[in-house]
């Protein structure tokens, strides 16, 4: 059975990394959460305060985005993304990184920069990739695409629980004006907007519980791999 390339993409907080996660798990593959290199960069633009789109290309050749894996306590393995080796998971996840990670992800260049990395990562195949581009730019010929929806309300909902879980104090109108805006942002931008390839697998999750859901992507993954 030869491995496959599957590009999960999605609006944000519509459980994207969770499914992502879940399936390479399930298939033995590689995950490459791709919306956590565009935050890395970001962060780094935050703590040099660089805003002007020319210096943050200028900086491009001194940034550096990997992955480490870490050993979490109950014996499971945690992929965190790094910045010049640096282990920046824990800053990452903020909503004011999330802004900036979605601006700087409308520069050219930057997407460029990213995309050639994360090409190189898929060469040998074995992979679950989630993002914004990877069915239509980064993998347009992975074999399996799946493309994420669910409604605002709900991804908002979902996002104020995981910021209250890591002990933030949100709003939820707004984490909700959040949601609305960074869609608008990501299906707007010149450079790769968010689309649904047209040979994308569309799951609207909203009224799914993640076992439901996972059932449905298991199955479309055991008929493709069967057949490769
Ligand atoms: O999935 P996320 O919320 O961690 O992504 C953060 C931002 O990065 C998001 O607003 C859009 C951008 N992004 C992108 O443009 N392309 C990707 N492949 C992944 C993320």
């Amino acid at each position: 059975m030869n491995k496959i390339i599957v590009a999960i993409d999605g609006y944000s907080s519509c459980g994207k990394s969770t499914i992502a996660k879940a399936l390479a798990r399930y298939a033995g593959y590689t995950y490459v959460d791709t919306g956590a290199m565009y935050r890395a960069i970001a962060l780094y633009t935050l703590r040099h305060n660089l805003t002007a789109q020319a210096d943050i290309i200028a900086a491009l050749p001194d940034i550096q985005v990997g992955f480490i894996q870490v050993a979490l306590p109950e014996g499971e393995q945690a992929q965190h993304v790094t910045l010049n080796g640096e282990d920046v998971e824990a800053f990452i996840r903020t909503l004011e990184v999330g802004n900036r990670a979605s601006e700087i992800s409308t520069i050219k260049e930057v997407r460029a920069f990213l995309v050639a990395q994360q090409q190189a990562m898929g060469v040998a195949k074995g992979i679950v990739m989630d993002g914004r581009d990877i069915g239509t730019v980064v993998f347009p010929d992975a074999e399996l695409k799946l493309f994420l929806t669910a409604s605002p309300e709900v991804r908002a909902q979902r996002r104020f629980d995981e910021l209250v879980e890591k002990g933030q104090q949100p709003v939820f109108e707004d984490v909700l004006a959040d949601v609305n805006d960074r869609d608008y942002r990501d299906t707007h931008r010149a450079e790769s907007p968010l689309r649904q390839a047209e040979d994308a697998i569309v799951v609207d999750n909203s009224h799914l519980t993640r076992e439901q859901q996972m059932q449905v992507i298991y199955e479309v993954f055991d008929k493709i791999t069967n057949n490769q």
